[in-house]
C-alpha cells in the first residue's frame, strides 16, 4: 500500500475503528465457537463489549499457521474496514526449537551465534504466524534475585547488552519486514526494570539520571539505533513516576533524544496498573496520562477502549496524538505487507518442513555448547573418560524441562535427556539413580498455587526422600566419577520469580552432602535461570558445569562437552554472588572511600563473607589453559584524535583445541564524577590449537573514555586511565596510559 492510501484509510476511519487500533487483547476470543462465552470469562474483567472486540488492532499469544488464518479470517469476516490483525508473541528464546534461555546465549561472547540463533528463531515463529516478538530484553540485571534475570542478555555489563540488543533487533528484522524469516522486534521494557529494589518484581526503581543514561540507557539506545519498530514499557515507577506514563522517559529521552518513530505498547495491563501505584486517579485519566506520555498500544486493559474516545471528544489534541499513533500502527502493518497478504508469513507447508529441522537442530547444538560456563575443574577430572564407570545422578538426568520459563511453545520431546544420550554414547547399561526431586513438594505447592493449580499432597514424602539418597549411593558406590544434574526448577526463574534464597534446594544440597561421604570425584551439572549461591557445595564438587536452560539440544550438548567432543568457552555475563546478602554484586561498582584491601576494621566489606564476587563476572573456564603476558602499549600518552593499541601475549598451554574470550577493560582513574573500578570496553573471541601462541590487539579510542560527567554531558576527560585485558574480569594485566588535554 502507498503512503498516501493509508492516509485515505485513516480518514475513513471512524473514531471507535481508530481506537480498536490501539488495544491488544489476547487472540483466543477469536478462536472460540461462542465468542460470548470469552466475553464473560477471559475477557471479562476488560469490560469490552462484542463490538469492540472486533475492532481491536493485534492479539497476543496466538501461534500456528492454521490457527493465525482462522483467527484473522474470523476477524476480517466481522470487520468493516478489513485492517489485518498484528500477531504478537512472546518467543523468548526460540519458537519449536528452544535455544538457551537469554542470560545463557549471554555467556557465548559472541554476537555471531545470538544473530544465528535470533534468525532461526525468527524464521521458525513467522512461518507460524507470528508478525511481533516480544524481544529482546535487554535491562541491565545486576540483581540474581530478580528473576528476569534469565531473560537479560547482557547480563550486568552495558557494552554486552548495546551489542547484543542491536544484532537481535537486526537479526529479527533484517532489512525488510515482509521478507520471508523477518519480524517486528519489540524491544523491552523501557525503562530500569533490571533495578527494582531488592529484586523484588514489578518493585520500584529510584536512580540518578546519570546512572540511568551510564548503565541503564545504552542497550534500549542501541536497539532503537539498530532500528526496532517496538518498544515496551515497564511495569516498575522510574523516580516516582510509572514508566508507562512517564512523559519525561517517553517523549523527552526515546523520542526527541534517541529519536523513535516506531510503536511504544504499554506491557500488561501497565496503563491500568497507574491506578494501582497510586499515580492515575481513575481509568479516565490512566488513559489521559499513558496517550500524552505517547503510548500507542494498550496491552490487555480495557482502558483505550473505554476511556479514549471521550477524551477525544473533549479535546482535539488527544485526537490528534490517536492519529499518530494508528498511523504508526497501520504503517508497521504495511511494513510487514499485511494489507496484500494478512496471513504474513505463514505457511503450514513450510512449518512441516522448517521447524525442528535437522540442520538447525545441529546448529542450535553447537550454538549451545557456546552457551555453558566452565566454573570449576580440578584435577581435570573433566573431560570425562569413557573407560571409567560413571554414575548418572540427579533430577535433571532423565528430563526434558530444560527449555526454561518462556518456553511456551517449545517441542521438548524429540531431543532426548542426558539419560537417553549417555546411553547411545556408552551402551546400556548406564548407572543412574534419580537421587532426589528437583524441590520438595511444599515448594513446588507454593508454584501450584500461585498459578492458581491444584496442590498435591505427597505420603511420606521425607522416608521417600531417604529411600532415593539410598538408592543414590549405592549405585554412587560402583562408580569411578558421579555426574550429578541438579539446579532449580524452571519456574524458579522468569517473571514473578524473585527469590531471597538463591542456593540450590534444599533436599538437593542434602544429596551433594550424602554422595560427599563417598570421597569420589563429582561433577556438578547446573540447571539454573540466576546465578545462585554456591558457597555450601562448590568446595563438595571438584568440577562444576554451568548449563542454564540449555534447550532442545540441551543434552547432548552437554554429553559432548562433558566427554571432550567439544570444549566450554561461556563466560559469565553476571556476577555469582557469595551469598544472597551480597546481591546486587556487580563487577563495575565504585571503589569507595575505604576499599577492602585489607582486614582492618573500618573499611568497606563484610563481617562474614568475602567482598569479591563468588564468580566474577567474566569469568569461565576451559579445557585449554590459557596463560597471558606481556601487555604491551604503544604509547602511554593520547591526544583526543589519536588512538592506542594494546597488544597482548596468549599462549595456549595444553593439549587442547578452543576457544577463549580476551576482554580489555578501562578505569578513569579521576573524574568530575567518580569512575568503576573497571568498565568492560572491548572483548575478542579467538579460537587457539593446541599449544598455539596468538598476539592479540585491541585500539583504544576516544569514544572508549567517555561517560556522563558532572554536567551531564557524555565526555572524556584528560588524565590517568589504567587498562586492563584478561580472561576475565579479576585476572588480568594492567598498565596506565594518559589523555592528554
Ligand atoms: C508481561 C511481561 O512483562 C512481558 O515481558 C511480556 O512480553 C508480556 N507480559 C506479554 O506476555
Amino acid at each position: 500500500m502507498k503512503h498516501k492510501e493509508i492516509l485515505e484509510l485513516l480518514n475513513e476511519m471512524t473514531i471507535e475503528e481508530k481506537i480498536g487500533q490501539m488495544v491488544q487483547i489476547t487472540g483466543d476470543v477469536f478462536l472460540s465457537e461462542d465468542t460470548n462465552s470469552i466475553l464473560t470469562g477471559p475477557l471479562k474483567d476488560l469490560h469490552l463489549s462484542k463490538e469492540k472486540v472486533y475492532h481491536v488492532g493485534s492479539v497476543l499469544n496466538i501461534v500456528g499457521a492454521e490457527k493465525v488464518k482462522k483467527v484473522q479470517d474470523e476477524y476480517l469476516s466481522k470487520s468493516r474496514l478489513k485492517i489485518p490483525l498484528l500477531f504478537m508473541d512472546d518467543i523468548i528464546n526460540g519458537y519449536k526449537i528452544a535455544f538457551p534461555i537469554p542470560i545463557a546465549q549471554g555467556c557465548s561472547w559472541n554476537p555471531k551465534a545470538i544473530e544465528e540463533m535470533t534468525e532461526i528463531s525468527s524464521m521458525e515463529s513467522s512461518i507460524a504466524g507470528a508478525n511481533v516478538n516480544f524481544s529482546p530484553m535487554v535491562d541491565l540485571s545486576r540483581d540474581a534475585r530478580w528473576g528476569r534475570v534469565m531473560e537479560s542478555i547482557g547480563g550486568e555489563d552495558p557494552l554486552l547488552g548495546e551489542i547484543y540488543a542491536r544484532t537481535m533487533v537486526k537479526a529479527y528484522q533484517g532489512n525488510r519486514l515482509s521478507k520471508i524469516g523477518k519480524m517486528v522486534s519489540c524491544v523491552k521494557h523501557i525503562a530500569g526494570y533490571g533495578a527494582v529494589e531488592a529484586g523484588r518484581d514489578y518493585n520500584t526503581v529510584d536512580m540518578s539520571e546519570r546512572e540511568f543514561r551510564q548503565y541503564y540507557l545504552p542497550a534500549y539506545k542501541s536497539a532503537i539505533e539498530a532500528g526496532a519498530e517496538m518498544i515496551m514499557t515497564s511495569f516498575n515507577i522510574l523516580n516516582g513516576i510509572p514508566s508507562t506514563v512517564n512523559k519525561w522517559l517517553i517523549q523527552e529521552i526515546i523520542r526527541k533524544e534517541l529519536g523513535f518513530e516506531g510503536i511504544i505498547i504499554s506491557d500488561y495491563g501497565a496503563i491500568e496498573e497507574t491506578i494501582t501505584h497510586g499515580y492515575s486517579a481513575n481509568e479516565k485519566e490512566a488513559t489521559r496520562n499513558a496517550i500524552n506520555a505517547g503510548v500507542d498500544i494498550d496491552m490487555m486493559s480495557g482502558i483505550y477502549a473505554n476511556h479514549l474516545k471521550d477524551l477525544c471528544l473533549e479535546n482535539q489534541e488527544i485526537e490528534n496524538k490517536v492519529n499518530e499513533s494508528v498511523l504508526r500502527i497501520l504503517t508497521l502493518k504495511n511494513k510487514l505487507g499485511l494489507f496484500e497478504n494478512p496471513y504474513g508469513n505463514s505457511n503450514v507447508v513450510q512449518e512441516k518442513t522448517y521447524l525442528m529441522n535437522p540442520t538447525n537442530l545441529e546448529k542450535a547444538k553447537k550454538l549451545t555448547q557456546e552457551t555453558f560456563v566452565l566454573l570449576k575443574n580440578k584435577n581435570h577430572v573433566l573431560p570425562l573418560q569413557k573407560n571409567k564407570k560413571i554414575a548418572l545422578i540427579g533430577p535433571y538426568i532423565d528430563n526434558i524441562g530444560i527449555t526454561g520459563s518462556w518456553s511456551m511453545f517449545s517441542d521438548r520431546t524429540k531431543n532426548g535427556t542426558i539419560l537417553d544420550i549417555f546411553k547411545e554414547k556408552i551402551g546400556k547399561d548406564v548407572l543412574y539413580a534419580k537421587g532426589c526431586e528437583i524441590l520438595r513438594q511444599e515448594e513446588i505447592n507454593k508454584i501450584l498455587s500461585a498459578d492458581g493449580l491444584p496442590t498435591v499432597h505427597v505420603e511420606n514424602e521425607s522416608q521417600k526422600e531417604q529411600e532415593m539418597i539410598t538408592s543414590a549411593l549405592q549405585i554412587a558406590k560402583k562408580a569411578d566419577v558421579i555426574l550429578l544434574a541438579l539446579g532449580e526448577h524452571y519456574k524458579q526463574s522468569g517473571e514473578a520469580c524473585s527469590r531471597s534464597n538463591i542456593a540450590l534446594p534444599e533436599n538437593q544440597i542434602q544429596l551433594i552432602n550424602e554422595l560427599y561421604t563417598l570421597s569420589k570425584p563429582m561433577v556438578l551439572i547446573l540447571f539454573n535461570g540466576r546465578p545462585i549461591e554456591l558457597n555450601t557445595v562448590e568446595e563438595k564438587v571438584n568440577a562444576i558445569l554451568e548449563v542454564w536452560f540449555p534447550g532442545t539440544t540441551g543434552a547432548k550438548a552437554i554429553v559432548e562437552i562433558l566427554f571432550g567432543e567439544e570444549n566450554p568457552s561461556g563466560k559469565l555475563t553476571m556476577s555469582f554472588p557469595q551469598n544472597v546478602g551480597q546481591c546486587p554484586v556487580y563487577y563495575n561498582h565504585y571503589n569507595t572511600g575505604r576499599p577492602h584491601h585489607s582486614n582492618l576494621r573500618y573499611v568497606s566489606r563484610y563481617q562474614d563473607i568475602p567482598t569479591e564476587s563468588f564468580y566474577p563476572f567474566g569469568y569461565g573456564l576451559s579445557y585449554c589453559n590459557f596463560k597471558y603476558t606481556d601487555m604491551h602499549l604503544n604509547k602511554h600518552k593520547m591526544k583526543k584524535n589519536e588512538t592506542i593499541t594494546v597488544t597482548v601475549k596468549i599462549e595456549n598451554q595444553s593439549n587442547y583445541a578452543g576457544y577463549e574470550v580476551i576482554q580489555l577493560y578501562i578505569q578513569d582513574l579521576y573524574g568530575s564524577v567518580v569512575r568503576p573500578v573497571k568498565e568492560l570496553k572491548a572483548f575478542k573471541k579467538a579460537y587457539f590449537q593446541s599449544h598455539e601462541i596468538k598476539y592479540v590487539n585491541f585500539e583504544i579510542d576516544i569514544d572508549m573514555l567517555k561517560f556522563w560527567n558532572d554536567k551531564l554531558e557524555y565526555v572524556a576527560e584528560s588524565g590517568e586511565f589504567k587498562v586492563f585485558v584478561g580472561g576475565d574480569s579479576v585476572n588480568v594485566l594492567e598498565e596506565k596510559f594518559e589523555l592528554l588535554k
